[in-house]
């Protein structure tokens, strides 16, 4: 099978760019095929840290081809400061970067009717990261929406003024202020940069790839507890996160996918609103975000922390189908004396459960934790998975037991060396 799909399992900000960068050399191409500037993926190599919100994590390949797909929804402006932080280093976005004329455009009107709708729900606010996300996709299924091959069209000043003209009819019920001449002006550099790029037919690209027997990495965003069907409703993103956002964000038809690898750290996290059932008010938690740095890649919040959820995380793999697990921050947990995990909730009724309910919103749910000896000690420097500590082995032989699905990568810090092969699958 040519197309391996790489997706987060939790809340987002599992890792993923750190292992698609990683894996990387092993593919002809990395693929985005959903989400846009929400994403904050890091990256970490010799010394220097990199975070990525809308170009593939393959980037920092000069071989390797990176496709932004038609299921993204793209903001030219942070895009053209995106390639431009890129440019002091020896890469060549011009030549291996490949953007999807169906890839939806973020307007600076979807940014202010983003902060609007947010403003409005009040203490219901779904903590958005502002970034226009979630207006820019309401008008895509409205099918008002620009698409990048449309700035290629002598009418798209035409177009652009049609669709922000409704966009101002809508905020002057909203009482923002803002200047749009100058976020204009910017739009427009930002769009003439982005014709410097290729523009493509971006699934008879991939296909012609597929045909020609190249390998394929599909890189998630956000994570499948925020997908649009299956998150945590109404507090998730606005798009697919799951394996089947792979297939309509980038013209993939679902035989052609080999594996599903399912990233998740070793405990959980969580940016903006919504149920989180093992989330820490405690000391611990204070602990775990220090010791995690968990602060958002893209917005700098602080990201809530609290214990692994094995009912969420089963549920994220039989929806993905994953075939493969890789675990990230087992370094971070070394805090502990005890490290627990969930594996059920309790409702206030005292009945119990071990799926991730409908009620997840709006019920109160208690879980009900397994606890295991911490490993406390630091992981720094080891490179073998024998070599881990026993107490960190058993958690996770515990984990793979009770999620049936093979764990074959350990990650043990945020530079690409600190990446541990338990099985090692050749792709
Ligand atoms: P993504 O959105 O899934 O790509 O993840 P983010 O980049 O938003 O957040 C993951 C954070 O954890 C980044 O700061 C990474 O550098 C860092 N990270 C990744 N893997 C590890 C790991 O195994 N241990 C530690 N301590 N940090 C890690
Ligand atoms: P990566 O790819 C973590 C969260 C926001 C908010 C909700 C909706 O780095 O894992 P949106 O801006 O999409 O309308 O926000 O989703 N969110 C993320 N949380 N990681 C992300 O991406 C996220 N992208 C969106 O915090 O709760
Ligand atoms: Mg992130």
């Amino acid at each position: 099978m040519n197309v391996d799909l790489l997706l987060g399992l939790q809340w987002g900000d599992e890792g993923k760019g750190k292992i698609v960068d990683f894996l990387a050399p092993r593919y002809n191409m990395v693929a985005r095929f959903q989400g846009g500037p929400n994403a904050g993926h890091t990256l970490e190599f010799d010394g220097i840290k990199h975070v990525l919100h809308q170009i593939p994590s393959g980037i920092f390949r000069n071989d390797i081809i990176n496709v932004i797909g038609n299921g993204v929804v793209l903001d030219p402006v942070i895009f053209k400061k995106e390639i431009e932080a890129l440019f002091q280093f020896d890469l060549k976005p011009r030549e291996n970067l490949y953007i999807s004329k169906k890839t939806q455009l973020i307007t600076p009107t979807h940014r202010l009717l983003d902060a609007a709708y947010e403003k409005a729900k009040g203490a219901r606010k779904i903590g958005s990261t502002l970034k226009g996300i979630g207006p820019a996709y309401q008008d895509k299924v409205a099918r008002l929406g620009l698409r990048v091959g449309d700035i290629l069209s002598p009418h798209f000043r035409e177009k652009y003024n049609r669709l922000v003209e409704k966009h101002c009819s809508i905020l002057e019920n909203h009482s923002m202020d803002y200047q749009l001449d100058e976020l204009e002006k910017d739009f427009f550099k930002a769009i003439d940069f982005l014709k410097e790029f290729s523009l493509i037919e971006s699934e008879y690209f991939i296909h012609d790839h597929i045909a020609s027997g190249s390998k394929i990495l599909a890189e998630g965003a956000q994570g499948s507890l925020l997908d649009i069907d299956f998150g945590s409703y109404p507090f998730v993103t606005s798009s697919n996160t799951t394996s089947s956002g792979a297939c309509s964000g980038l013209g993939i038809a679902p035989n052609k996918i080999g594996e599903v690898y399912g990233i998740f750290k070793a405990y959980c996290t969580r940016v903006g609103s919504g149920p989180f059932p093992t989330e820490l008010f405690d000391t611990d938690g204070e602990r775990m975000q220090e010791a995690g740095h968990e602060f958002g890649a893209t917005t700098g919040r602080p990201r809530r922390c609290g214990w692994l959820d094995l009912p969420a995380l089963r549920y994220a793999i039989m929806i993905n189908g994953v075939t493969q697990l890789f675990m990230m921050k087992a370094d971070v947990l070394s805090i502990f004396d005890t490290v627990k995990v969930c594996v059920g909730y309790k409702k206030a009724d005292g009945t119990e459960m071990d799926i991730f309910p409908y009620e997840i919103v709006d019920e109160s749910l208690e879980p009900v934790y397994q606890e295991f000896k911490g490993w406390n000690i630091s992981l720094k420097g080891i490179s073998e998975y024998d070599m881990l500590p026993e107490e960190l082995k058993n958690y996770v032989s515990y984990l793979e037991e009770k999620l049936s699905v093979p764990i074959n990568i350990v990650s043990v810090g945020p530079d690409r060396k600190e990446t541990i092969w338990r099985n090692e699958v050749l792709a």
